[in-house]
């Protein structure tokens, strides 16, 4: 078990679906809550990865399934949110993590490659956000984007993510005005860089340039998946009833500071 800031089981009696699930933050995000006592389902596009993290799960006595959609695949995503709702009743949290990344200049990537990451980062969102609507419990539901620092300003060789994200936080921010009346609350979660992810090992590849990056958050190290996991309870919580349209940032303060210390990180210096 990873340690929590609430002693208490915040979330009890509530179901979350998590896209992305099978690993990273998304992951932390799910063995937390499991912890809080949801029951929560594991999107992602393969079985096996999800079948491994249904497996920790359970194993620490929480509730759980994986089934498999890309969330490029709209369709897919409404059979997987029916087969949620048959098997555990309305949805009370639903968290969009699912992401693809990697640093490319703009010259050095093809038209598809751009499109590949919009198609998840983005209209995976939309998508998710979507087909969820219906089975969504109402009022009372929370549905959280993960977000990226891409969102806020701009970095080398991230202008697919910097584009996706920007427009995730759009999507965050339009939602919880237009789903606000029926009781839905929309936010985004902004991760700064975060130890042990997908997204820094692509980001800053060498214990080099991860060292340099650390010496530029104000709070001088990464954060941890534990520490972005209870600000999503925090956020799917009733202690954060009022709390719709945020964009919640994550990163021992390393935004204040901007982007070129990613700058560096990317090119090696
Ligand atoms: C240039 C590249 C490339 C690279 C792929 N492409 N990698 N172009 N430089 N390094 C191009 C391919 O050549 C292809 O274009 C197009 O992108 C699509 O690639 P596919 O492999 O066919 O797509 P797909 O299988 O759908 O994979 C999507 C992916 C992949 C995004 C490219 O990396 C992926 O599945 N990633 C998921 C895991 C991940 O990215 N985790 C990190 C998330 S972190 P052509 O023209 O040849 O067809 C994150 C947070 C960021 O997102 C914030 C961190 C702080």
């Amino acid at each position: 078990m990873s340690s929590s800031i609430f002693r208490d089981s915040l979330l009890g009696g509530k179901v979350a679906v998590i896209t992305g699930g099978g690993s990273g933050i998304n992951l932390g995000i799910a063995k937390r809550f499991a912890e809080h006592k949801a029951r929560v389902v594991l999107i992602g596009r393969k079985q096996e990865k999800l079948d491994a993290a249904i497996a920790e799960i359970t194993a620490a006595g929480g509730v759980a399934m994986g089934l498999s959609a890309d969330v490029r695949d709209f369709a897919a995503l409404g059979i997987v949110f029916a087969k949620t709702r048959e098997a555990y009743g309305e949805i009370d949290i639903v968290i969009c993590g699912a992401a693809g990344n990697f640093p490319a200049p703009a010259i050095g990537m093809s038209a598809n490659a751009f499109k590949a990451v919009v198609d998840i980062d983005l209209l995976g969102t939309f998508n998710t956000c979507r087909a969820a609507y219906e089975h969504l419990r109402k009022p009372g539901a929370s549905i959280i984007n993960i977000s990226a620092p891409q969102a806020l300003a701009p970095m080398l060789f991230q202008s697919h993510v910097c584009a996706a994200k920007a427009g995730v936080d759009m999507i965050t921010r339009t939602l919880a005005m237009e789903w606000g009346p029926t009781g839905v609350r929309v936010n985004s979660i902004v991760p700064g860089p975060t130890a042990d992810t997908e997204g820094m090992r692509r980001l800053a590849p060498s214990p080099e340039s991860a060292e340099k990056l650390k010496q530029f958050v104000p709070l001088q190290r990464f954060g941890t998946k534990d520490e972005l996991a209870d600000l999503a309870v925090f956020l799917c919580s009733d202690a954060a009833a009022y709390i719709t349209g945020a964009v919640v940032l994550c990163d021992g303060g390393q935004s204040l500071v901007g982007s070129g210390v990613w700058t560096q990180a990317l090119m090696g210096k």
